[in-house]
C-alpha cells in the first residue's frame, strides 16, 4: 500500500496527517480526563459508524449534532496534527477517537477513569475496504493489485501497520473494566443490543426511545444520507466520492466478492498461525 510514511515504534502513520511531533506528543504528553471515552479501531473497521453511536448515545439519541457538525470533528483522532486545535475546544465529556495501538496510547490513560470502545472487524473486510479506499483518499496511490494487497496488510505495510499486533496489542485490556470490545458484525446483527450494552458501559441511562432514536441514526442508511456524516464535508481534492463511495457497502462478508479461494485458504492459514495465541473467540470467525 503505498502513501508517503514515516514509522513510529513499528507503525505506519500518513506524512502531513501525523507527524512525529503529534504522535510523541499523544503518547507522552496528552492528557486524558476521567470522563473521555476513546473511540479506538484498526483503521476500516467501522471507526465512523462508532462516532456516530457514541455520540448520538452522549446526546440521548438527539441527531442536532450529527446533523449539524462533520463526523470527522464530532470525535478527532487525537494522535492527528488536525486534532490539539478541534480538542481544546471541546467540551467534556469528550468522545475522541484513535487508531493508535495500545503500545503507543496516550500514557495518561492507564492512570485515568477514562474508557475505551474498540471495535473490530473481520480482517478480511477490512482488506476489501482499504483496497477501495486507496481510490478515493488522495494521500493513496490508488492500489490496483487485489493480491498484492492482502500480503501488504499481512506484512504491516499499510495504515497502521499490523493489524494482527493492533488486536493482540489491545485484546489484553479485554477484561479491565474500562475497556469494553465490539465487532462490526455484532453491530450489523444486532445494533439496537449493542447500543444497550454501550449505554450499560458507559453509564448512560437512556430510555427505550431514545435508544430507538440512536439506532435510527446510526443505520448505513441515516448515515449514508447525512451530508455531515457520509464525509461529503471533506474537500474533493482531498477525498473524491466521484470514483467511489466513503460509505461503500457496510456489509459483512465482502470479502467473497473480492477473495479468491486461494487467497482466503492463504489468509486463513495465515491468521490461524498469528492468532493462535489469543484466546477470544471472534465473532465474525463463528458467522463467516
Ligand atoms: P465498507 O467499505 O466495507 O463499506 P472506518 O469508519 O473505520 O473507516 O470504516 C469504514 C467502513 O465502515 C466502510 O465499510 C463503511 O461503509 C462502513 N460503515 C460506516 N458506517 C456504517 C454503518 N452505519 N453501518 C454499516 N457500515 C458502516
Amino acid at each position: 500500500m503505498a502513501f508517503n510514511h514515516f514509522e513510529v515504534k513499528g507503525t505506519r502513520f500518513i506524512k502531513g496527517v501525523h507527524s512525529g511531533e503529534s504522535v510523541d506528543y499523544a503518547e507522552n504528553e496528552f492528557q486524558v480526563l476521567n470522563d473521555d471515552v476513546y473511540n479506538v479501531t484498526f483503521p476500516k473497521s467501522g471507526t465512523n459508524w462508532m462516532i456516530e453511536i457514541l455520540n448520538l448515545i452522549k446526546h440521548k439519541g438527539d441527531v442536532s449534532k450529527s446533523s449539524s457538525v462533520p463526523i470527522f470533528e464530532r470525535s478527532p483522532w487525537y494522535e492527528t496534527v488536525a486534532a490539539k486545535e478541534l480538542i481544546n475546544k471541546m467540551e467534556s465529556p469528550r468522545v475522541l477517537s484513535s487508531h493508535l495501538p495500545l503500545h503507543t496510547f496516550a500514557k495518561s490513560f492507564f492512570k485515568s477513569k477514562a474508557k475505551i470502545v474498540y471495535t473490530m472487524r473481520n480482517p478480511k473486510d477490512i482488506i476489501v475496504s482499504m483496497f477501495h479506499f486507496t481510490k478515493i483518499l488522495s494521500i493513496f496511490e490508488a492500489a490496483e493489485d487485489f493480491e498484492k494487497f492482502i500480503d501488504d496488510f499481512i506484512q504491516g505495510q499499510v495504515l497502521f501497520g499490523s493489524w494482527f499486533e493492533h488486536v493482540k496489542g489491545w485484546m489484553t485490556m479485554k477484561d479491565d473494566s474500562r475497556f469494553l470490545f465490539v465487532t462490526y458484525e455484532e453491530l450489523l446483527q444486532d445494533l439496537r443490543g449493542c447500543v444497550v450494552r454501550l449505554c450499560k458501559f458507559l453509564g448512560q441511562e437512556l430510555d427505550d426511545a431514545q435508544i430507538d432514536l440512536v439506532v435510527k441514526y446510526s443505520t448505513f442508511k441515516s448515515m449514508k444520507e447525512n451530508i455531515m456524516s457520509n464525509w461529503s464535508q471533506m474537500p474533493a481534492d482531498v477525498l473524491d466520492q466521484t470514483k467511489g463511495s466513503f460509505m461503500r457497502k457496510g456489509v459483512a462478508g465482502d470479502w467473497k466478492n473480492h477473495f479468491t479461494v486461494a487467497q482466503s485458504e492463504y489468509f486463513d492459514k495465515i491468521y490461524k498461525e498469528k492468532m493462535k495465541d489469543v484466546n477470544v473467540n471472534f465473532f465474525w470467525e463463528q458467522t463467516s
